[in-house]
């Protein structure tokens, strides 16, 4: 990720005092970078949303732990560490995936040897992170090089749900690793950026990723994509995603349910980028995914910046509703045409991930 000709991840060691992330909370209107000095405060970043995106989290729950280990570095400690960790947000398999990963470094280890152990180890999760984004990215230009070849030197229009990209990763993002690489690789393409109400993930991170790298797109509200797709400007689909289960069914934003639909009545293909990090092997089917219902706050109020360049929240809805937040839905397998993996592509069926994944179950 470039901002204004820096390199940034979207997580950092900082010495062994803690760790850097970015306050999403506050893009696109500033740039800012925190220092996380406890796992209390990583809790806390990652409820908050000031860090967000499933293999993001990951990582991010991963430093967390580091830095409970520097606290107490006792199993009992370890483990209540983790609990709290993994109960900030339930829906995305990546931060348990890491928690437990950190968990299975660290116990059975001599005490005095677990604080570097755990910062290594997740420095490690971190680095892998960025490999897997790279390798979805390398495959996903695969697919998006076909259709540019049916296009005669038209772009190429892909939609997009929610943000998938360097914010949502440590680094390059999975559903938009490809379009990067496409971008990057002289391929004409136009990216529509759904806004992704409630928090609007499009309009404020996706629409900023794609601008700071170059490549053309427009935010459309969430309930246009259908329309577009009917006009045929929409020649594909990729989104990202917070949980895969072992049928292939998806669970993302709240909202690609109804993209995944109106893909299918198209006939426009729909893929699903994702690193196995994200693949719940414990879970049958997408049924069994814990959704997060986030603050009706979310939907009644709304931030943006004013003429004199504050920003500030205001209200939207007429005063006394009540709303409901559920933050992801479930998209089923059938309405997915593959899953782009770091390993490569495949059917969003059992078959098909474990054509991948054999050693996941
Ligand atoms: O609530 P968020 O912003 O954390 O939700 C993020 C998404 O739904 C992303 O699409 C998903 O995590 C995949 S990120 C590579």
């Amino acid at each position: 990720m470039n901002i204004k000709g820096t390199h940034y991840r979207s997580v950092w060691p900082v010495g062994e005092d803690g760790f850097g992330i970015i306050d999403q909370t506050k893009l696109p209107h500033a740039f800012v970078t925190l220092t996380i000095k406890s796992a209390d405060e990583a809790a806390h970043a990652i409820k908050s949303m000031q860090t967000r995106g499933a293999p993001l989290i990951g990582a991010v729950g991963a430093y967390g732990l580091a830095l409970a280990v520097r606290e107490g570095a006792s199993d009992d400690a370890i483990n209540t560490a983790l609990e709290m960790l993994a109960a900030t947000r339930p829906t995305a398999i990546n931060l348990k995936w890491a928690l437990w990963r950190m968990r299975g470094a660290l116990l059975n280890q001599p005490h005095g040897k677990r604080v570097a152990l755990a910062w290594s180890e997740a420095g490690k999760i971190a680095d892998e992170d960025v490999a897997m984004s790279q390798a979805i990215g390398f495959n996903g230009l695969k697919i998006i090089e076909k259709l540019a070849e049916g296009k005669k030197g038209n772009p190429v229009n892909i939609l997009t749900h929610c943000n998938a990209g360097w914010l949502a990763t440590v680094d390059y993002g999975t559903a938009l690793a490809p379009i990067y690489m496409a971008h990057d690789a002289g391929i004409k393409l136009h990216v529509w950026v759904d806004e992704t109400r409630p928090r609007n993930q499009g309009a404020a991170l996706t629409a900023f990723e794609l601008g700071s790298h170059g490549v053309p797109h427009a935010i459309l509200v969430d309930n246009a994509g259908g329309h577009v797709m009917q006009a045929g400007q929409v020649d594909m689909v990729i989104v990202g995603t917070d949980r895969v289960t072992a049928n292939g069914d998806v669970a993302n934003k709240i909202g690609t349910y109804l993209k995944a639909l109106a893909a299918k009545d198209n006939n426009i293909p729909f893929y699903v980028a994702l690193p196995s990090s994200t693949i719940d092997w414990t879970l049958e089917s997408g049924r069994d995914i814990p959704i997060e219902e986030r603050s009706p706050d979310e939907v009644l109020k709304m931030s943006g910046r004013l003429p004199d360049g504050s920003v500030t929240m205001v209200e939207i809805a007429a005063p006394g509703s009540g709303a409901a937040n559920p933050g992801f839905d479930v998209t089923p397998a059938r309405l997915v045409t593959g899953f782009i993996t770091e390993r490569g592509t495949c059917a969003a069926t059992p078959e098909g991930l474990r054509s991948l994944f054999p050693e996941g179950r």
